[in-house]
């Protein structure tokens, strides 16, 4: 077997909802990683030939039969191992340990206490750590001891120096354990010996040598949308093989106030991106003005996009690929939806190169998390604004007009949006949310404006809180702020009766009204 790779880390995935949060912290140290399913093949565990596994926590209990259980191939490697949670208390049922279910489950703040010497543990005597469990280790295998206890959890860490399998009953990954990175830390450079490689201007090279290297002489359609993943992608793209990129912009007319003048002629011209556009706001409106289903709305302006792709690609038979964004969180997402879970919106689409297109894909950053995606960014001198932009869906505003989509609708809606996305950067508030949009509500509702009556639509202003959009809280924006913007938007523009502020949360709600 060649020797281990030191700069590959390998997260298994049990199903926890922090398995990426682990995934980050690791590049975070500038240590490449890969997050896997618990079932990978021996065989691709084998071929990744990482310096180290980290298995994450997961929802299930080691006490059922037919609950994950660790591949053998983890313990034939002959490398370190580190078990978090449900990954501890496999590791002691596959290993001869005891795992028992409790009476009280642990969830929250816990203090670690009576650590003994260990490389895992150097300077956490003491320390905070996050608990969120019902099962625990009551008995380790052979070959190990208990390391560490926490005021519920006798075994809170356990090690078996001579093999360097580690086991914490705790979240290191989660900010609620302050000194988690320290444990990574002494998990990846001491115990597997892991070198640091994984920074911006070594994804760089690496990501333009693939593409050269995937690519060859061949041409390259890629669609800007004017979003940070595909304007990142087009920048490496073009790093990587100049006029040999051909960069589409689908001119759908659902996008924002001056969204296609910005791309065309500061964006691409800066970057001396060359830059087709399509017209097609037309061809979109038309196909969309009795659909008020959203996910038929997503269906078709997935197909029309796809049209006007095959449009082009006729018109260039040298394309040989398409270039996507696609990210590192895309990925994941997928592969979890891939295995049965229920569809909410069919936004997750990766590797969605439809058979007619006839091409090849390539995706730069399908390595990469959204982070990672703006710190390259940042180290290719794109600027910081473009990078730290709100996500914007595909459909783009179809989604964000209620029910049936029309022009005229989507200009109200429009500068609407454009006066709350003033206000947020005036006020300083723009980068403090995650996202924030109206959305226009075709509903009326009466108003008076000087001495007439207005029957007339309304406009709902979002604005979310937001880590991953798996989940969301409504910004707490103040209440003169709102009333200040509601005041512009009445004020401004024609045919708004009044303006409304959406304060629910994800879940129930999902960010997105449609
Ligand atoms: P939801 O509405 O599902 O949104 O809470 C979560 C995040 O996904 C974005 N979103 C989409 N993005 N195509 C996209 O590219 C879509 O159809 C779509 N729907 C929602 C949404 O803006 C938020 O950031």
């Amino acid at each position: 077997m060649p020797a281990n790779n030191p700069t590959h880390i390998l997260i298994l995935d049990f199903g926890s909802q922090y398995s990426q949060l682990i995934a980050r912290r690791v590049r975070e140290l500038g240590v490449y990683c890969e997050l896997m399913p618990y079932n990978t093949s021996a065989d691709v565990i084998t071929r990744f030939n990482p310096a180290g596994i980290i298995l994450s926590g997961g929802p299930e209990t080691v006490l059922e039969n037919f609950s994950p259980r660790i591949p053998d191939v983890v313990f034939q490697l002959n490398v370190p191992v580190l078990g978090i949670c449900y990954g501890m208390q496999a590791m002691a049922i596959q290993l001869g340990g005891r795992v028992t279910k409790e009476k009280h489950s642990e969830f929250g703040y816990a203090k670690l206490v009576d650590c003994k010497s260990s490389p895992l543990l150097e300077n956490f005597n003491n320390t905070t750590v996050w608990m969120s469990h019902g099962d625990q280790v009551t008995g380790v295998p052979e070959g190990f001891i208990s390391t560490a206890s926490s005021t519920n959890t006798a075994i809170a860490v356990m090690e078996n120096k001579t093999k360097k399998y580690y086991g914490v009953q705790f979240h290191p990954e989660v900010t609620h354990t302050p000194d988690g990175e320290k444990l990574f830390k002494n998990f990846i450079f001491d115990i597997c010996n892991c070198k640091q490689n994984w920074s911006a201007e070594n994804i760089i090279e690496k990501i333009i040598q693939d593409i050269r290297q995937k690519v060859g002489k061949e041409k390259v359609l890629l669609g800007l949308s004017g979003g940070v993943d595909s304007l990142v992608t087009a920048v490496l793209l073009h790093k990587a093989i100049g006029s040999q990129l051909i960069c589409l912009y689908v001119d759908h007319g659902l996008q924002r106030l001056n969204e296609a003048d910005y791309l065309l002629n500061h964006q691409a011209k800066r970057i001396g991106l060359k830059v087709k556009s399509s017209q097609a706001e037309g061809l979109f409106l038309s196909k969309l003005h009795n659909i008020e289903d959203p996910e038929e709305k997503r269906k078709m302006v997935g197909q029309l996009f796809i049209d006007v792709f095959m449009q082009e690609v006729k018109k260039t038979p040298e394309i040989k690929w398409l270039a996507q964004g696609t990210i590192y969180s895309d990925v994941i997402e997928s592969a979890k939806s891939s295995h049965g879970s229920h569809t909410i919106k069919s936004h997750h689409n990766v590797g969605g190169l439809p058979e007619k297109l006839h091409l090849k894909l390539v995706e730069p950053l399908r390595e990469l998390f959204k982070d990672e995606v703006r710190k390259i960014g940042l180290a290719l001198e794109l600027p910081f604004e473009e990078l730290y932009r709100h996500p914007f869906p595909g459909p783009g505003l179809a989604l964000r007009v209620i029910g049936a989509v029309t022009k005229e609708k989507l200009e109200t809606l429009r500068k609407a949006d454009f006066i709350f996305m003033e206000e947020l950067h005036k006020h300083d508030l723009y980068h403090k949310v995650s996202q924030a949009f109206c959305v226009y509500l075709p509903i009326k509702s009466v108003g008076v404006v000087g001495d007439a009556r207005l029957y007339a639509p309304i406009i709902a202003l979002r604005a979310v809180e937001s880590t991953d959009f798996m989940t969301a809280t409504s910004a707490h924006l103040s209440h003169d702020f709102l009333e200040h913007v509601a005041r512009r938007i009445i004020n401004e523009v024609k045919n708004i009766s009044r303006v409304v502020y959406d304060v629910t949360s994800k879940p129930p709600a999902t960010i997105e009204w449609e």
